[in-house]
């Protein structure tokens, strides 16, 4: 497994694969690694020809009072998790490399970046779709595999590779959970033993949320009402929103009807977590 350091290594390194006309698939990560994202390298590995990882903690998405100095980092042990899946390359710069001098040009992504975890991290989805367009760019044409746990960011990566013609095919997949519901998160190792066992409860609400859709209630406000109930009765958990949106666009959909999303976030401590489900409301018959 090749693990490059700068931008200009990558780049001729991928420069030779796309030119042996192979396909690259793409997977974008902040490191400590766990199954979740082993499971979009390993669809990677099934889609494309080569399959590239980054490993980079992007200071542009933290604001000043977030994890930024505390986020879990491992890279032997992710190097080690890479070869195991079969990636070919690793592309893991310094902060240096990345952003050589100070950044005068940002992404954003009106509207979509200002809800649910926009309001609560304002400058959080600019610091990430500026990061993500230069990787975009450093890698070239790409599939590029994000997880469905962070769901707006997919929203929003999609969205933007479509508005700016990024030569990259945005492939969401699926959440994995632990065997308790709780949706894996690098974040996950900040909980203590009691928000530990706290912590699935944002699944179960999402459940209770999805049920209640599937028995035939259509009322966002309900729907919202029932999952941040369950939320905000379990004493450990701060619920910061509970909300219930159209899966494409992010916007609120009253009555329900279509493919709708459920997302949830709250702190457990020191820990914010987040969790989604997708439902398909049912057609009145
Ligand atoms: O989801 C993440 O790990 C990050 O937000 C990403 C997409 C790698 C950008 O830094």
């Amino acid at each position: 497994m090749e693990v490059h350091e700068t931008i200009a290594s990558i780049r001729q390194s991928l420069l030779e694969q796309h030119q042996a006309g192979r396909s690259v698939g793409f997977v974008p990560t902040m490191g400590y690694l766990h199954d979740g994202h082993l499971s979009l390298m390993a669809r990677s590995r099934a889609e494309c020809d080569v399959t590239v990882v980054s490993i980079f903690v992007n200071p542009l998405q933290f604001a000043p009072n977030e994890d930024l100095s505390t986020y879990p980092r491992d890279l032997d042990r992710d190097l080690a998790s890479c070869r195991t899946i079969g990636v070919d390359a690793v592309f893991a710069p310094d902060v240096n490399e990345m952003y050589p001098e100070q950044m005068l040009t940002s992404v954003s992504v009106a509207e979509l970046g200002s809800t649910m975890e926009g309001a609560a991290r304002p400058a959080h989805f600019t610091g990430v779709a500026t990061v993500v367009t230069k990787l975009f760019n450093i890698v070239g044409p790409c599939r590029a595999y994000f997880g469905e746990k962070d769901y707006q960011q997919l929203a929003i990566v999609r969205k933007m590779a479509r508005d700016l013609d990024q030569p990259v095919t945005v492939v969401g997949c699926p959440i994995v959970r632990e065997p308790d519901g709780l949706a894996m998160s690098s974040r996950n190792v900040y909980l203590d033993e009691d928000e530990r066992a706290a912590a699935p409860v944002l699944h179960r609400a999402l459940q209770a949320g999805a049920a209640t859709i599937l028995a035939g209630e259509r009322s966002a406000p309900a729907v919202r009402h029932l999952m941040a109930g369950i939320v905000e009765a379990e004493p450990l958990a701060q619920l910061d929103y509970a909300e219930v949106v159209d899966a494409a666009t992010l916007r609120p959909v009253d009555p329900l009807a279509g493919p709708v999303r459920l997302l949830v976030a709250a702190r457990f401590g020191r820990t914010r977590l987040l969790d989604n489900l997708g439902v398909e409301v049912p057609a009145r018959g």
